[in-house]
């Protein structure tokens, strides 16, 4: 059997976030937690270092180590999302407060810390949020830069366009200098745009399959999902909502589910208008360095099957 992958979850949850962490917690025998890092981003970091310690304690795995991590974005004023997430992030059903503590030390020190202490190659970084930790991490210690196996993100837009201005996703939005100070580190980037995670709807026959699963954890998935979901439904008069960062687990999980090509993605930085866009040269029309692989297609049924089957596992 082969050893599970080594992973640091970096997150703002957000209801789509807890999804992504419990498909991670779901998949014991592929992937190894080594801890999850908190930003700034859906809603403020307390709250965010409050839900991730929620989403923890719901799956029984107090044994997970949660790091606070930077509570603003590297130059820009805080931008959160709480017309989507709700109050807290998690809004949708009641849980307790966690009684587990937040690690000693900050999250950029244990990404920096961790990734100097494991074998080079071996950690892959799951992000889920503004990028303001892992860029901050970069920028205090490049040599571990080399030594990250691969960072699988959600961020970014291309056909789709934006979600929180008409070209900005919202995590590269939040902290564009933080995505620019990542895109253009050489680090192995695979990101998962809304391009993707827009045909990932979480239509009512998905949803009941997750509720009939009965356990704590998935009716509290699907409480969250509900809640989550009005927004979108409102927004894009669909069934459902878009399901965004459970792609990046997934895509650890099943590489095959996702097609994409390797591009040269920029951020853009100075444009008011366009601040946090995500410049995908997708046909190749510039001979820029093809620094991530960008998605483009993903088998919707797949995703939603591997769900349901690894959230059964809770
Ligand atoms: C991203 O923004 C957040 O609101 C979600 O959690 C997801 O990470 C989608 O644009
Ligand atoms: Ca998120």
């Amino acid at each position: 059997m082969t050893e599970p992958r080594k992973i640091i979850i970096d997150t703002d949850p957000g209801q789509d976030d807890a999804a992504a962490i419990l498909l991670a917690f779901g998949s014991r025998e592929e992937l190894d937690v080594l801890g999850i890092t908190t930003v700034a981003g859906n809603v403020p970091l307390s709250l965010t270092s409050r839900n991730a310690r929620i989403v923890c304690e719901l799956c029984d795995r107090r044994d997970v180590k949660v790091f606070a991590g930077a509570d603003a974005p590297i130059k820009r004023k805080l931008v959160t999302a709480e017309h989507v997430h709700g109050k807290t992030g998690l809004d949708g059903p009641e849980l307790p407060e966690p009684t587990m503590a937040l690690q000693p030390g900050h999250a950029v020190d244990f990404i920096i810390e961790t990734l100097r202490g494991e074998p080079e190659g071996t950690v892959t970084l799951c992000t889920l949020g503004p990028l303001t930790n892992i860029a901050l991490a970069f920028q205090k210690a490049p040599d571990i830069v080399g030594r990250v196996r691969e960072l699988v993100m959600m961020g970014g837009g291309f056909f789709e366009g934006g979600n929180i201005t008409p070209a900005a996703e919202f995590n590269i939005y939040v902290d564009p200098e933080a995505a620019d100070v990542v895109f253009r580190s050489g680090v192995p980037i695979v990101m998962m745009p809304l391009d993707v995670t827009h045909q990932l709807l979480t239509r009512k026959d998905r949803v009941a399959r997750i509720a009939a699963i009965g356990t704590a954890p998935a009716t509290a998935m699907v409480e969250m999902l509900e809640f989550f979901e009005r927004f979108d439904i409102e927004k894009y008069g669909s069934d459902g909502g878009p399901l965004h960062d459970p792609t990046v687990v997934a895509y650890l999980l099943k590489p095959d589910l996702f097609q994409g090509r390797e591009c040269n993605v920029e951020i853009e930085i100075t444009s008011d208008l366009t601040v946090g866009m995500t410049v995908v040269d997708w046909w190749h029309v510039t001979d820029r360095k093809r620094n991530a692989k960008v998605m483009r297609h993903v088998d919707a049924d797949g995703f939603f099957a591997l769900l349901t089957e690894r959230f059964a596992r809770i």
